[in-house]
Formats: C-alpha cells, structure tokens, sequence
C-alpha cells in the first residue's frame, strides 16, 4: 500500500442481508467505533431499500453508501431495474459492478458491465468493478486471462480522464463466502497483475492511481497481512462487514487491537 498515493477503501458488501431496523443497527453500534478522521475511505454498499436510510446515517460519521448494482439506461420500461440517476437521487457516491455473483447467478457479462460502469461514471458515481477469476479458472492456470479478458472488455473505451475515479476490486470467486482468504502473496500477485495491466491500456500515471481492493473472507484477524501487500489499497468485505465491530476492526486494521 502506497498512502501518500492511494488512500485505503474499505468496503462492505451487505449482499441480500439487512432491513432498515438492521441497518439502523449496524449504525448504531459503528458510530463510536470509527468516530473522527480515517486513514480510509469507508464504504457500505447496503441493499437497495436501505440506501436512504443508510446514507443519512454513514453521512454525519463519513460512510458514504454504495449501491451494489444498477442499469446502464437512464431510465425506461425496464421492471424491477435502477439507474445511476437514481442511486445520486438516494445519496449514493458509489456502485459496485459486475461482482461475481451477478456475473454467476444474474446472466452479468463483461459486456454489460462495461455498459454500466459508463452509466455510472456518467452520472457521477464511483464505480467498484469487480473483477476474479473462479476455482476451476485458477486450477486451470487461466487465472491471468481471465482477469485480462474481464479488463479489456470491461474498461473498453475509457479515456484515462474517465478512468481515474475508478476503483477494482479483486474477488477471486473461490475465496467468496469459503472463509477461504487467499495469502497475501495470492492477492499481491493478482493485484500487481492488475496494476500492470491498467499501466498498458490506460496510463502508467492512471496505474499508479488506481486502488485495487481485494475481497474474499477478509476478516479482523487477516486484514493487517493483506494490506502490508504494496499493491493492495483496501478490502471489499462481505460477512464480516454485517458486524459493526468486525467491520470497524478491519477499518481500523492499522492499529494494534
Ligand atoms: P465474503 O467476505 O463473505 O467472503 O464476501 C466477499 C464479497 O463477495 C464481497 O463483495
């Protein structure tokens, strides 16, 4: 991790999980845990219905409030679908795109998720594109090409201005929900691969920008590990970001517990 360059993110992922009495909690019990300046930019990506709420209460403790998906058309007979205008409506600053389980279980192509990373950075959001490869892809030595292919056609298209607000989050599918984290050298290697990649087709400067989060059973007690990799900038946190003390004990990841 570079911090005079990148400044953390740590990121949670509430998935399908929380009602608006749930998330009033969960700020509740964080508010005093992370009170005051951050060495990290805080993330929450609650589910859709809990987005008000949550970015009324993040704002006055600096957690800003991400969407976890949206549609790439302004708006339109589109059932059930949410545009990046809505989201800025509801107070949103960011998006996760392109995750592994919209990719697995909701048809997600590299396609489509460049589609809405251009809505979303149209409309002004920051965009978390997630990007892994799955088990067989990496038992398979295909895990590069995998993460190669997801980024050319993913980021096709962007000039180096419209990249740079641009976050990339790397969830190897096969440490998701398993408790099984990859090794910090696992991680560092994706995200160095990563890096050097966007330093190809963007810009080196663009490269050096960039925060790479990892995800994948990040929890209290390996957080430090991951974050002493050099390419490593912040975590995407799924369970354990349910928990407002797990959660603010992988925020706080730089003070000894
Ligand atoms: P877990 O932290 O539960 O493995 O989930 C990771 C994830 O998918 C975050 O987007």
């Amino acid at each position: 991790m570079n911090p005079q360059l990148r400044k953390p993110v740590i990121a949670g992922n509430w998935k399908m999980y929380k009602t608006i009495a749930e998330t009033e909690a969960f700020f509740t019990g964080i508010a005093p845990l992370v009170a005051g300046p951050s060495h990290a930019d805080i993330v929450i990506a609650p589910p859709f219905t809990a987005l008000r709420r949550a970015v009324e209460l993040g704002a006055p403790i600096g957690i800003g409030i991400s969407a976890q998906d949206l549609h790439w058309e302004k708006e339109g007979a589109f059932t059930g679908e949410i545009s990046a205008a809505m989201l800025r409506d509801a107070g949103c600053r960011y998006t996760l795109i392109g995750h592994s389980e919209r990719r697995q279980f909701f048809g997600e192509t590299d396609q489509s998720v460049n589609k809405k990373l251009k809505a979303a950075l149209g409309a002004g959001l920051i965009p978390i594109v997630c990007v892994g490869e799955t088990l067989a892809e990496r038992e398979a030595g295909q895990t590069e090409a995998v993460l190669d292919r997801q980024l050319t056609q993913g980021l096709a298209g962007l000039t180096e201005a419209a990249f740079s607000p641009i976050i990339i989050a790397y969830e190897p599918v096969w440490a998701i929900g398993t408790g099984r984290t990859a090794t910090p050298e696992i991680a560092q290697q994706a995200h160095a691969f990563i890096r050097n990649r966007v330093g190809g087709t963007i810009s080196p400067a663009a490269a050096q920008r960039l925060r790479i989060l990892y995800g994948g059973s990040v929890k209290p007690d390996n957080i430090a590990g991951l974050m002493a990799q050099p390419d490593l900038d912040g975590a995407l946190v799924g369970g354990a970001s349910l928990d407002p003390h797990a959660f603010a004990d992988i925020v706080r990841f730089d003070r000894k517990r």
